[in-house]
């Protein structure tokens, strides 16, 4: 099954989630964490096709962008040549560096799929964040967005950019019968020319949602300090930002 980050279907994930995600105020939330903590640095891990690259670049905060897909990073460095940017999966990398502070933005944990990959995650995420370092992250939170879809939902997004018309047809239902909060998410993405609509691919992933508590524990267990917890409404899901510091 196609996922929207590999094999030239970057191009329409980059096309379609300008007009769901506002860039220019991501970097303002991301950023005043990370200067309020007084970090110089960051590492963007899941920096997709390096939108919120852009803004980091032409910020005083040196910026560094990691993803597991080639292709995402290929289209970060063509949009943004000046930017440094590594093919690399959060469960497992090593960029020999430290950074004072680590971003995951667009609720990109909800590819850890099993407790292993959270482990092995926060372990690597860890060992690249100088001494009380900021890991700063956002997560779909089950509590409230799985009564939204217990009985399965569809939701449509569309969207207009350069005179594309796309569009977007979810179906969503918690899969209860897995040991963690998982989802079902399948999708069809379709682009309308000359009037037609045309299925351009289906992606049916399997991701998940936490609770507050899940995260608590990880965190706490791997030696990180919560500093805030925020509830931050995203185009599609309740969601949370973490802000950690490393202990
Ligand atoms: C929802 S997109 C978010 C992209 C970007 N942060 C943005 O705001 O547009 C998720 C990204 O995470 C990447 N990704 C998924 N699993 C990953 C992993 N294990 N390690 C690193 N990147 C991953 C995907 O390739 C994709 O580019």
């Amino acid at each position: 099954m196609q996922s929207l980050y590999t094999n030239g279907f970057e191009n329409i994930y980059d096309d379609m989630y300008q007009t769901f995600i506002d860039y220019e105020k991501e970097f303002q939330f991301y950023s005043e964490i990370i200067l309020k903590q007084q970090k110089k640095d960051v590492l963007e891990i899941g920096c997709g096709s390096g939108r919120l690259a852009s803004h980091f670049i032409n910020s005083p905060i040196h910026y560094s962008g990691m993803d597991l897909s080639n292709e995402m990073v290929e289209l970060s460095r063509s949009k943004n040549p000046e930017g440094t940017f590594y093919n690399g999966n959060m469960t497992g990398f090593n960029l020999n560096n430290r950074y004072d502070s680590i971003i995951i933005t667009a609720r990109t944990t909800s590819y850890l799929l099993n407790n292993i990959a959270i482990q092995k995650a926060i372990k690597n995420i860890s060992n690249h964040l100088n001494d009380n370092g900021v890991l700063c992250f956002d997560f779909i939170d089950a509590s409230r967005f799985f009564p939204s879809i217990k009985n399965g939902k569809t939701v449509i997004h569309e969207a207009t950019i350069n005179d594309k018309n796309y569009s977007r047809i979810s179906y969503m239902k918690p899969n209860v019968i897995k040991e963690n909060f998982m989802f079902q998410w399948n999708a069809k993405y379709y682009q309308t020319i000359n009037g037609e609509q045309t299925l351009l691919t289906e992606d049916q992933s399997e991701v998940r949602a936490f609770t507050k508590n899940e995260w608590e524990l990880f965190l706490n267990l791997n030696d990180f300090k919560i500093i805030e917890m925020i509830d931050r409404k995203s185009y599609a899901f309740d969601t949370y930002v973490v802000v950690a510091q490393k202990q």
